[in-house]
């Protein structure tokens, strides 16, 4: 029991039972630091959180779309609108109809609006919740007689042109002032 002038809190490679006096912060890693646990889920568009689906659009599209879009929407099988969630956050949707033929043929399914926020683009979100809304047709036996799937897009959006093309669209008519009505 030698008083000493030696700080008492040296540090030393020997093991000691004595508790040491240090703090510790708690470290959080950022999902981002984990690519494999961002994650793309799907939901259902409903009555309750159809005022997502407004946002949502307002943000996205150049349109603003009425009620009667938006009532029909929650009358709309689940199968062809969805909403995209990235890590719990709803970042996108797609909404589709079910047309009837307009004569003797098949139905179509038509895709009114499908959009992804801005900053969630390039992830692969849009592809999924489209690549799911035609898994959902091919598989369900309230869509078998659907054969064709189309939709319109702006002539200047060369984005989604590309985005389409590359899942096998293909450019037909041009509808001259067609966004106009
Ligand atoms: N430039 C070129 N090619 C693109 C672009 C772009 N900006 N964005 C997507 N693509 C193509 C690429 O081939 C891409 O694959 P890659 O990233 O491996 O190169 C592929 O599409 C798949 O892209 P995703 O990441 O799945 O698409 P994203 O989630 O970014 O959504 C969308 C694409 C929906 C077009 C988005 O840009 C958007 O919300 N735009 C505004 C709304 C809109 O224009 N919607 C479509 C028209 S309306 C309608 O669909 C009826």
């Amino acid at each position: 029991n030698q008083p000493t002038n030696q700080p008492t809190n040296q540090p030393t490679n020997q093991p000691t039972n004595q508790p040491r006096n240090r703090s510790c912060l708690p470290v959080c890693v950022p999902s981002f630091c984990f690519p494999s646990r961002r994650q793309v889920d799907f939901g259902n568009i409903n009555e309750a959180n159809l005022g997502q689906l407004r946002k949502l659009n307002l943000s996205i599209f150049p349109v603003l779309y009425n009620d009667k879009f938006y009532q029909n929407i929650v009358h709309t099988p689940a199968a062809v609108t969805q909403y995209a969630y990235w890590n719990g956050f709803v970042v996108g949707a797609i909404c589709c109809r079910l047309e009837p033929p307009s004569g003797p043929g098949p139905k179509k399914l038509y895709i009114m609006t499908l959009g992804v926020l801005a900053a969630y683009r390039r992830r692969g979100i849009a592809s999924k919740l489209l690549k799911k809304m035609l898994e959902n047709v091919g598989s369900d036996a309230q869509f078998s007689d659907v054969e064709e799937v189309y939709l319109h897009v702006q002539t200047n959006n060369d984005t989604a042109i590309d985005f389409y093309t590359r899942f096998g669209f293909e450019k037909k008519e041009l509808l001259k002032g067609y966004y106009k009505r």
